[in-house]
């Protein structure tokens, strides 16, 4: 969005340097498929993969994570599992975006024609607060048995998210924002963040605003989605509505998300879930993460191959109707690779 300081860093010799975060569960096998898809299409992009170890109790791992992408400007990033429950262990995946000051989160919800699902052409932005709000992870025990957790919401981290979600919409042609909350009963915090983009909304007269709140938007979500176009929202708000719509459009397996501050930009999957479960069955969809690959290679500039990718994919799932079972396929997580690898061979 400010583009003058979202310009990735390093590059040497026309390639860029990217760090590579696989994290638990599907993560290593979706890295890996993307890999051999950059192999393929000689993308212009050296990894530096940093393995963060979830046993292991110290930040060490995470630490060098973030000194990587503050070298290289850019992560691709699957979700790091947060293994203790011990109160002191907090969110890799928390700190990480913290550390790096990354307060917008971008959902792009745009229905593939190839996927069966209840409503079709369903075309939202979800737009989160990424750094504060109910994931301070300040909790306490203030007397035996009464759990005290705060929610932070800042008037500067509400302005800079409600900003970001307007400069979306008017340079992405988008006609409305709708900011949800729960301003009714969270007065002050949510209050803050509602009044903020009232405010910042009469610097977009070219943009329309409505205001909705949580428990409404996602019954309305569910049942009438196109109203909808950009929607802005606090951090626990945005994980959940995001998941809500990734439900509408087929699951955890197909849509990717950005994290950008001022100065970095994290690209991975949607719902950021682990898939612990299907880890190593060969069946996880590798879409999203896939889709979080192009994404990279939009924000580095290599247009060329993230549109050479993004043609094979949809013509993979839209037009050939390869998929994995979660979203009504029978094909393995390596044939739809392997799909799109080949029609990447008949576009070249
Ligand atoms: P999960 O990892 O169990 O995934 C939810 C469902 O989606 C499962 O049925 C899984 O098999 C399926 N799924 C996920 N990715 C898929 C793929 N690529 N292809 C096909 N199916 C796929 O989700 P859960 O239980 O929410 O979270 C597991 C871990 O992820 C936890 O440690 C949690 O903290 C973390 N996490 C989850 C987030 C979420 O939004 N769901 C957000 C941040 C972290």
């Amino acid at each position: 969005i400010r583009k003058q300081k979202l310009i990735p860093k390093a590059q040497y010799g026309g390639r860029h340097a990217v760090t590579m975060l696989p994290g638990g569960g599907i993560g290593p096998e979706c890295m890996g498929y993307v890999r051999d898809i950059f192999k393929y299409i000689g993308a212009p992009v050296d990894f530096e993969i940093v393995d963060i170890d979830p046993t292991v109790d110290n930040d060490d791992d995470v630490l060098y994570a973030i000194t990587t992408i503050k070298r290289n400007g850019v992560g691709l990033k699957g979700n790091i599992e947060t293994k203790s429950e011990a109160a002191y262990v907090t969110s890799r995946n928390v700190a990480l975006r913290n550390e790096l000051d990354m307060y917008a989160y971008v959902l792009n919800c745009k229905s593939f024609p190839g996927v069966e699902t209840r409503h079709k052409d369903i075309d939202v932005v979800i737009i989160r607060q990424n750094t504060e709000g109910e994931y301070a992870m300040l909790e306490h025990e203030s007397v035996h048995g009464v759990i005290e957790s705060m929610k932070v919401v800042t008037a500067s981290n509400s302005e800079r998210v409600a900003r970001f979600a307007f400069e979306f919409a008017r340079k992405n042609g988008r006609k409305k924002v709708t900011t949800v909350h729960k301003a009714n009963i969270m007065k002050l915090s949510d209050g803050l963040f509602l009044e903020t983009s009232k405010r910042l909304a009469k610097e977009y007269p070219d943009i329309e605003h409505n205001d909705m709140i949580i428990d409404n938007c996602c019954m309305q979500l569910v049942a009438k989605p196109h109203q909808f176009d950009v929607m802005l929202m606090t951090n626990l708000y945005g994980s959940i509505v995001s998941n809500v719509v990734c439900g509408l459009l087929g699951g955890a397996g197909l849509l990717s998300g950005r994290n950008y501050g001022d100065h970095y930009a994290v690209f991975e999957p949607g719902t950021r879930n682990t898939g612990t479960a299907i880890a190593g069955k060969n069946v996880a969809n590798p879409i999203a993460m896939i889709n979080a690959s192009i994404d990279m290679l939009e924000h580095l500039g290599h247009h060329f191959h993230a549109d050479l990718l993004r043609r094979a994919v949809h013509k993979t799932i839209n037009v050939d109707r390869i998929m994995t079972p979660d979203v009504g396929g029978t094909a393995s997580s390596t044939d739809v690779v392997n799909a799109i690898i080949g029609n990447i061979g008949l576009n070249h």
